[in-house]
């Protein structure tokens, strides 16, 4: 009896141990299957992944396209840094001119901030003061200079450039992106990209600063956001693009591109890019200038239906479901003609002093060649629009406001540094008069 017992015993333990074996085995293959499936999102997503393999590139839409943006984005977040079959081969299809450079090679140097800025030898001569300018308003922040090949920007230009105080890099965009052609416009994000900088502020050639640039990192908004972009003049409206922007995305979508003037109807521009500033250590940001770059080049570019880069920068947030931040201080500064203030477009700050603006010293980079007389400026009023005729804000008198003492210095340095910077190249044979054609 005992002896039966004992063996009973024995094959209930033994049958235990081996159901804990298998339990562990199980344990142990189920958790290397998740490890290894290449697939790791939702189940919904699993679904489109597969179909991913299916597609043929390049995607028939840009609400296609963001569907699937948004899935690499929630991929890449559970990943870290790690890759799984799919978003290596997304990447390759999406960012193909990265050319399976680590991503981290883009972020640039940990905390470092500074100004980037496109350059050619057309804008050399409406280029060059204005960087010069920002030694006169006594900005500390390095510069990077960028261009696109060899025939974009001349030797000797590249050295006349290398001599501007705080000038710190010159890169040639064509040797970091392959097979992309990076002319005029799409240049400007491939530049943020590029650069050496974590905190960017990407300028215009001919963008001019009242405040020191390196403020514009300090402020509250960009510091949230990551971002910080802001608005055009809103000169009329334009229903196709309206139609158009209210189609190109799958919902939801933020209060920000709900409560654009575009969206709404209000205006034909949302953004003017003459000065954009992102952080691209972080990685909502980094995602978002990768996919803004997909919007300015083919087969995704945008130009067809927009002016150019500009609106780029909040569509390529909105299509990675990222908020951003456009301040909406936007008016004129220079002469009041008529009893109207013309000029060129000027931004504020939210305390409405000048910050900076867009367009030079000359009263019209297009056809006039003579000095702007920088007396006046007035904003935009709020949810009124239309205001604008030409390059005048037609506002009551009682909005005028007059540069102060400190303004006007700054813009007497200004002029004289443009000035001596004429000189030099008439001396060499060059004018410095903006030509009258001009992108
Ligand atoms: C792409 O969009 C079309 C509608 O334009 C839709 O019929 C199709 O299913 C979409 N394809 C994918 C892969 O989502
Ligand atoms: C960047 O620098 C900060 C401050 O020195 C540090 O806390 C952070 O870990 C650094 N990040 C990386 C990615 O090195
Ligand atoms: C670059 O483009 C050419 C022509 O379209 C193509 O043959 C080549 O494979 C591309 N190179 C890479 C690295 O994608
Ligand atoms: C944006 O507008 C849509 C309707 O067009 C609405 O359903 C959605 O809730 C709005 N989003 C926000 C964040 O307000
Ligand atoms: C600039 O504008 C102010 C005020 O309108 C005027 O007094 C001044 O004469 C102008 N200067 C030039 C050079 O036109
Ligand atoms: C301009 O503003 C003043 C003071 O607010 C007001 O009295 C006047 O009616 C306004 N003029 C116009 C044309 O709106």
């Amino acid at each position: 009896m005992h002896g039966s017992a004992r063996v009973s015993k024995k094959v209930t333990c033994t049958a235990l141990l081996l159901f804990i074996v298998v339990i562990i085995y199980c344990l142990i293959n189920l958790s290397s299957r998740i490890q290894t499936n290449p697939f790791t999102g939702d189940i919904d997503d699993d679904e489109k992944i597969k179909n991913y393999a299916e597609i043929s590139l390049p995607f028939n839409s840009l609400r296609n396209l963001t569907t699937y943006v948004r899935i690499y984005r929630d991929i890449r977040k559970k990943l870290k840094s790690n890759k799984n079959q799919f978003t290596t081969k997304f990447e390759q299809d999406t960012f193909p001119w990265l050319n399976d450079k680590p991503m981290l090679d883009f972020v640039g140097k940990n905390m470092s901030r500074g100004i980037v800025v496109c350059m050619s030898d057309k804008y050399m001569n409406v280029g060059l003061p204005a960087l010069l300018s920002l030694n006169d308003l006594g900005s500390q922040l390095p510069i990077e200079i960028m261009y696109y090949g060899e025939n974009d920007l001349s030797i000797k230009n590249r050295r006349k450039l290398s001599k501007v105080p705080n000038v710190v890099e010159i890169t040639d965009l064509s040797t970091k992106f392959i097979n992309v052609s990076l002319r005029s416009w799409a240049a400007k994000p491939f530049a943020i990209l590029a650069s050496i900088f974590q905190h960017v502020i990407l300028i215009d050639s001919d963008v001019y600063f009242f405040q020191l640039p390196e403020k514009l990192f300090d402020d509250h908004d960009y510091v949230k956001e990551n971002i910080m972009l802001f608005t055009d003049r809103s000169l009329e409206k334009d229903t196709a693009r309206t139609k158009w922007v209210n189609s190109i995305l799958p919902p939801p979508f933020s209060k920000s591109f709900n409560e654009s003037r575009m969206v709404r109807g209000l205006a034909r521009d949302e953004i003017e890019a003459g000065v954009v500033v992102m952080n691209k250590g972080n990685d909502d940001i980094f995602l978002g200038l990768l996919v803004i770059c997909v919007l300015n080049v083919p087969p995704y570019c945008i130009y067809p239906y927009v002016h150019g880069d500009k609106e780029t920068f909040w569509l390529g947030m909105e299509m990675i479901q990222k908020t951003f931040y456009v301040n909406p201080i936007t008016g004129v500064i220079g002469d009041v003609v008529n009893d109207i203030v013309c000029g060129q477009i000027a931004h504020g700050n939210r305390n409405k002093r000048l910050l900076w603006w867009n367009g030079g010293l000359f009263q019209d980079k297009f056809s006039r060649p003579f000095l702007l007389n920088f007396t006046y400026y007035s904003w935009e009023p709020t949810d009124q629009y239309f205001s604008w005729k030409a390059s005048c804000l037609y506002v009551n008198k009682t909005e005028y406001r007059k540069l102060d003492e400190h303004e006007r210095n700054l813009i007497r340095k200004y002029k004289e540094t443009m000035q001596n910077v004429c000189r030099k190249m008439a001396a060499e044979g060059e004018s410095c008069l903006p030509s009258l054609k001009t992108k």
